[in-house]
């Protein structure tokens, strides 16, 4: 290799690497703008990925509806939107108290979110109860209140907002769901059925509602990482390998799946999927040739259950 090519490639590395890292920023402005006075709804806004929307979304500039279970954390997330916010562009979130496991209480709650500004133009269910057990040791009481929760819950607020949406023209429906949703593991039982179920309504729910103008995303993360592990920061010329390696290996950070909704809305994306690889390829296994996966998830769950009796 001569030496001007030597000198070329990590030029062109660089090169690429800041024009990525300038488009990024460009969208990343633009999306803002796009949510600005927008009314947004996110639903557990407490959570980890909650909180980060909540300040991406405050941030550009959108009249929040945050809504959650406990009155205090929502008053807290309050508290830190505003303390850190520009009230010249910013608007000061309303608060609103939701437990989508209560499908009765939800119409009340749903008049009380449209009566903060009369319409709203983005809904982002975000709220879900996780559980991680085997199949026998779950009642089918906690497998009801996780369809409660994960189902039934957002498909009411959904369908509470929608006739709003409909009559405007225009709305934007956002769920935040997971890879579990198109991939069925084991010990996930009540949280994989939930997550297909809500899948596949949104899916119909597309179709149903283009001509009105109205938008459906999905969007499915394999894993968030705790929320408290903060993003490395990109330093180009030190951790190029080492950021492919994390993306490659590793959960998406809370900040980063909130960025990805905010793009997602801006550009009204249908569908996004934040995995890397590996249930990338157990997708297409699935679809392509289901034996040998479900072959791969049993001899999983086999092992699993030697380490647990050796255990013993
Ligand atoms: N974390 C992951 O690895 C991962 C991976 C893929 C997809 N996702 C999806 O990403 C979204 C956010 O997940 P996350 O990890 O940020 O959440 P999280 O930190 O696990 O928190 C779950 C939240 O849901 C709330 N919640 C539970 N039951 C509720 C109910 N009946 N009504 C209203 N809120 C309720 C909890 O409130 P309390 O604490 O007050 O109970 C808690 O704030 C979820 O849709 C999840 O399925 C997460």
């Amino acid at each position: 290799m001569g030496f001007t090519s030597v000198f070329i490639l990590p030029v062109l590395v660089v090169l690429v690497a800041g024009m990525y890292y300038l488009y990024n920023e460009i969208v990343k402005f633009m999306s803002k703008s796009v949510v600005r006075n927008k009314v947004v709804v996110i639903t557990d806004a407490v959570s980890g990925l909650g909180k980060e929307c909540s300040r991406v979304f405050h941030m550009g500039g959108a009249r929040l509806i945050l809504c959650g279970k406990s009155w205090e954390k929502l008053e807290a997330l309050y508290d830190a939107l505003n303390s850190v916010a520009d009230p010249s562009v910013t608007f000061t979130p309303k608060l609103v108290l939701l437990d989508l496991s209560d499908i009765n209480g939800i119409p009340e709650v749903t008049r009380e979110i449209l009566e903060c500004y009369g319409c709203v133009d983005v809904l982002i269910s975000n709220a879900s109860m996780k559980v991680k057990a085997p199949v026998q040791t779950l009642s089918l009481e906690m497998d009801k209140k996780i369809m409660d929760t994960n189902y039934f819950g957002p498909i009411t607020l959904t369908k509470g907002l929608l006739p709003s949406m409909t009559s405007r023209r225009t709305g934007h429906l956002v769920l935040v769901n997971s890879i579990q949703g198109k991939l069925a593991m084991p010990f996930r039982t009540a949280y994989a059925a939930s997550k297909h179920a809500a899948q596949a309504f949104f899916d119909c729910l597309r179709a149903e509602v283009e001509e009105y103008g109205i938008s459906v995303s999905t969007i499915s993360p394999t894993f968030i990482r705790s929320y408290h592990l903060q993003p490395e920061q990109a330093n180009w010329e030190k951790n190029i390998w080492k950021f492919f390696f994390r993306k490659l290996s590793h959960g998406v950070h809370p900040v980063e799946v909130a960025d990805e909704i905010l793009r997602t809305v801006s550009r009204k994306k249908k569908e996004v999927l934040m995995a890397n690889p590996v249930p990338r390829a157990a997708l297409y296994i699935r679809s392509f040739f289901p034996g040998l996966f479900f072959a791969v998830v049993a001899a999983g769950v086999k092992d699993v259950t030697l380490v647990e009796e050796e255990k013993q």
